[in-house]
């Protein structure tokens, strides 16, 4: 229904001819990577060196990242590709399998570090590990930071 109508308002407004977007989803992914990258952001600054390593920390972003991962492969539709900012590449829908893979990937790793770190001196080739995932993943399937 509610796609219904904002095509009617799109084509009233004379937009062009691209099929209606739902940029709900769209936020609603970016809501979910953005809780993702605050839980890491501090440990990413560990891993720098920037900051004590702190093992409840890294846990705590662990966990996020494997409850929002499982949640990610639904929210990226056929008619999610344009609108709200999004920087999701079109090849995204060419390769979902390999996408979504990833995301399980994702989880996975994280659920394995949960064990694997345990003390500073393990803590960043567990890390690296888990981190991976999102640059591969990006590098691939998100736009390049202008
Ligand atoms: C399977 C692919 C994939 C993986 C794995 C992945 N990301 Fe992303 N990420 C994306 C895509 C695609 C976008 C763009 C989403 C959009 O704008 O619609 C994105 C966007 C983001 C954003 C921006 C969200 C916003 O505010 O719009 C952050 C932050 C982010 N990712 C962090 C991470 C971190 C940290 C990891 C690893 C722990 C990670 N991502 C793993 C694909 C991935």
């Amino acid at each position: 229904m509610r796609r219904a109508l904002s095509a009617v308002v799109a084509f009233s407004l004379g937009a062009t001819a691209v099929a209606a977007q739902n940029v709900d989803i769209i936020k609603e992914r970016q809501g979910h990577l953005k809780k993702i990258g605050d839980a890491v952001k501090p440990v990413g600054a560990m891993y720098k060196g920037e900051a004590d390593f702190d093992l409840a920390t890294v846990q705590a972003a662990l966990k996020v990242i494997q409850e929002k991962a499982p949640l990610l492969p639904p929210l990226f539709p056929d008619d999610s590709k344009t609108g709200a900012d999004t920087e999701a590449l079109p090849i995204i829908w060419d390769e979902k399998a390999d996408f979504e893979a990833r995301y399980k990937k994702l989880a996975d790793d994280a659920k394995a570090a949960e064990t694997a770190i345990t003390d500073a001196d393990n803590f960043t080739d567990g890390w690296k590990q888990v981190v991976g995932n999102c640059s591969g993943c990006h590098k691939k399937f998100r736009k390049p930071k202008s």
